[in-house]
């Protein structure tokens, strides 16, 4: 058995966790360079908890420039076993409506301005990830989001667009009706990539604002409607975040995914 210690990494919207006890923010050093914020842990329900902002607080980083490598190899330096991703995205679906949640499971990487990998100087790994997410960990999330009385969806495929400008129609309509994503947003990839690397489970709810610029009867993305709705999600968001400790425990097995032992068949170098 292993101590779990879940991480937040907060979205726009979300900058701290209710109720975490003996809460103190620490500077973490990485080898590459400073994460978003300084990491804000303590314990809820005896459970360990840590929470990232993943803009920083004032929210200085664009979706380019936060830095991922940096916040995931940090939370892995502290001893965190989970990481939950919260964020807020568009919806490419009539039924996905904003307000709600989707644990997603699938994600199409089209981000192009950052650092994807841990490896590649010396050292050489390719690490699968067929499946990006944990379904034990989106299990607890989708059972944590139903007890905070959140309309949850299980399941959903996620388009990361650089940005940090919104899609073009065009570009919507093909992410919709030919690629059939459910989703659109811009912070989760490279994150969830890099927590398989770090052998970390990693589940991502994703807090829908808007129906992106697709939707005949609600034109193009207004920011003043994303922040409006913002504000609604980010108390669910700390709802569902409250539940997580007691669906987790203090102490974890294995993930009987694997998500913990990625790195297995994965080096193909190593340095001399
Ligand atoms: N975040 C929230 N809404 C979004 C959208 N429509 N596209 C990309 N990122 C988003």
């Amino acid at each position: 058995m292993t101590e779990t210690m879940i991480a937040v990494i907060g979205g726009s919207g979300i900058y701290e966790i209710d109720g975490l006890e003996g809460a103190a923010w620490t500077k973490v050093e990485t080898p590459w360079g400073d994460p978003s914020d300084e990491i804000l842990s303590g314990s809820l329900n005896g459970v360990k908890m840590a929470f990232l902002p993943r803009h920083g607080r004032g929210h200085v980083h664009s979706p380019t420039t936060v830095p991922y490598r940096a916040n995931i190899d940090a939370l892995k330096r502290i001893g965190v076993t989970d990481i939950i991703s919260v964020s807020a995205c568009g919806s490419f679906r009539e039924e996905l409506a904003p307000g709600d949640f989707v644990i997603v499971d699938q994600f199409i990487d089209r981000t192009f301005a950052r650092e994807k990998s841990f490896f590649g100087t010396g050292c050489v790994a390719h690490v699968s990830v067929a499946h990006p997410t944990c379904p034990r960990l989106s299990d607890a999330c989708e059972t944590a989001a139903k007890s905070a009385g959140v309309k949850v969806h299980r399941g959903g495929t996620y388009l990361a667009m650089e940005g940090p400008q919104f899609s073009t129609l065009a570009e919507s309509l093909m992410y919709k009706n030919s690629w059939g994503c459910d989703v659109i947003g811009m912070t989760n990839m490279p994150e969830a990539k890099l927590a398989r690397e770090a052998e970390l489970c990693y589940a991502s709810v994703a807090m829908i604002t808007d129906y992106d610029s697709w939707h005949p009867a609600h034109g193009e993305v207004e920011v003043a409607d994303i922040i409006r709705v913002l504000q609604g999600n980010s108390s669910k968001a700390k709802a569902l975040v409250s539940q997580l400790p007691k669906l987790l425990g203090a102490e974890r097995d294995d993930c009987p995914h694997g998500c913990d032992k990625a790195l297995e068949f994965a080096i193909m170098t190593a340095p001399e």
